[in-house]
């Protein structure tokens, strides 16, 4: 296992590229499962997540290369329709697959996702969805075992929550469903456009990108795509509050700032000096930070992915902040180690409480989840002294190359093997 030594106290300056969305890359690569032919998918980041997906879809048959961020993949030849907990238990999004698999081989087998430190985080609206779209889904031994005898048919869909890969899921398996399907409060998120985008590209028929309410006229066949991977808004944002909490001033290329309304919004009001251009960022931190409270709310709203780099930047800033996480019911992971590098922090149900100004000390803390690993980050690239980061490969796993874009932007932070 790998750990990262940081040593705090200098601030920010260069420029940097963003890489592809993480979290539109692997429903792009699962989309892939739609139809045989090569698929082309650029701007796709090289982390632990997209590997596990690639693996996935390898383990069914399916072959791919790689050219820099050029993904090309091959689904032509599915021989195995199972997805092992092996391979699932390491990242929740394989269920991504279930959708695809079951529109166009009418039948999958995909392990349940189990356990998660950020929540239950079920799956019931994937498999309520797919059940509404005439699906036969058993649940045995771990497993879900799902069929459909003809094409899945369309369906009406109402989701309590818009949900990401929920949404996903049954966008995937209703392009090529009979009839029509209507997703109801269906999730917003650029990532979800992505998808709509590439499955247009491969000859399907849907309305309604970037609202509520998905309608899709399932056809019978689709086309290889050839789609590119939007900019990774989380990896984007993080950068950004790294800035806020360290000083300096950095550009941030390649991004999309249209799709961070509500970060940028609070980190204006919290002091930071914020320019966008149609692709780029640019940020600088003249002052202290004052606090803002923040909401996490699904897209527009203010990403929950974001919440605990957030809460690092408050325990540094001027005031009390309150913080509120209406996504996940358990995200708060990273308040202990927080609170180890002495910053006050109290949790009233699903708020955290951040009494700001605090000098945050190196003590050693330990990564527990992406974004939670993260925020750690953010919090050590400001704090005096040298300290460890361990169980880094969480981090791994949604940020490409981090060390080598914090080293470009003068960052003293290596990476050691524990
Ligand atoms: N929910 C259900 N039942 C379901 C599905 C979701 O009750 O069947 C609930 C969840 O428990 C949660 C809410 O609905 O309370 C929203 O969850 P959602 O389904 O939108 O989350 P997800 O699709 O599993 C994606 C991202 C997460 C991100 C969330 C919210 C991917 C691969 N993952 O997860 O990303 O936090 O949306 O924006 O797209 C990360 O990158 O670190 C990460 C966790």
């Amino acid at each position: 296992m790998d750990k990262l030594i940081i040593e705090g106290g200098r601030k920010l300056q260069g420029e940097i590229n963003i890489s592809g969305a993480k979290n539109a890359a692997l429903p792009l690569i699962a989309a892939t499962l739609l139809a045989p032919g090569w698929h082309v998918i650029r701007n796709v980041p090289d982390l632990r997540d997209t590997k596990t997906i690639l693996a996935l879809l390898e383990s069914f048959g399916a072959v791919w290369k790689r050219d820099g961020n050029v993904l090309s993949i091959n689904t032509e030849a599915l021989t195995n329709l199972e997805a092992s907990y092996d391979l699932v238990k390491t990242m929740r999004a394989s269920i991504l697959v279930l959708g695809p698999l079951l529109a166009r081989m009418r039948k999958a087998r995909v392990s349940l996702p189990g356990g998660c430190a950020i929540g239950a985080r079920p799956i019931d609206f994937h498999l309520d969805g797919l059940s509404k779209m005439g699906a036969r889904l058993d649940l045995e031994e771990g497993y879900v075992n799902a069929s459909t005898g003809n094409r899945l048919s369309g369906g009406n869909i109402y989701f309590d929550i818009p949900s990401v890969t929920g949404t996903e899921n049954i966008l995937m398996a209703s392009v090529l469903a009979k009839g029509v399907t209507v997703i109801k409060n269906a999730a917003r998120e650029p990532e979800v456009g992505n998808l709509i985008d590439m499955l247009i590209s491969m000859g399907a028929d849907i309305e309604g990108k970037d609202t509520d309410r998905l309608i899709i006229h399932g056809v019978k066949d689709l086309r290889p795509a050839e789609v590119t991977t939007i900019p990774d808004r989380i990896e984007t944002g993080t950068y950004m509050v790294a800035v806020g909490a360290t000083g300096g001033e950095v550009t941030l290329r390649n991004c999309n700032p249209n799709h961070l309304p509500a970060l940028t919004e609070k980190l204006k009001a919290a002091g930071l000096i914020i320019e966008e251009t149609e692709n780029s960022f640019f940020v600088s931190r003249p002052s202290k930070i004052q606090s803002v409270d923040i909401k996490t709310q699904p897209y527009p709203g203010f990403p929950t992915d974001l919440q605990a780099q957030l809460m690092a930047l408050m325990s540094m800033a001027n005031g009390l902040s309150v913080i509120t996480e209406k996504i996940f019911e358990n995200r708060f992971m990273h308040v202990a180690e927080l609170k180890r590098m002495g910053a006050e922090i109290k949790i009233n149900g699903n708020s955290a409480i951040v009494k700001g100004s605090k000098r945050l000390k190196g003590a050693r803390v330990m990564a527990t989840d992406l974004r939670a690993s993260a925020s750690l980050v953010v919090a050590r690239l400001a704090a005096e002294g040298i300290t460890e980061i361990s169980r880094i490969y969480h981090l791994e796993r949604g940020y490409e190359d981090m060390v080598g874009k914090l080293q470009a932007l003068g960052a003293n932070v290596r990476k050691e093997k524990e």
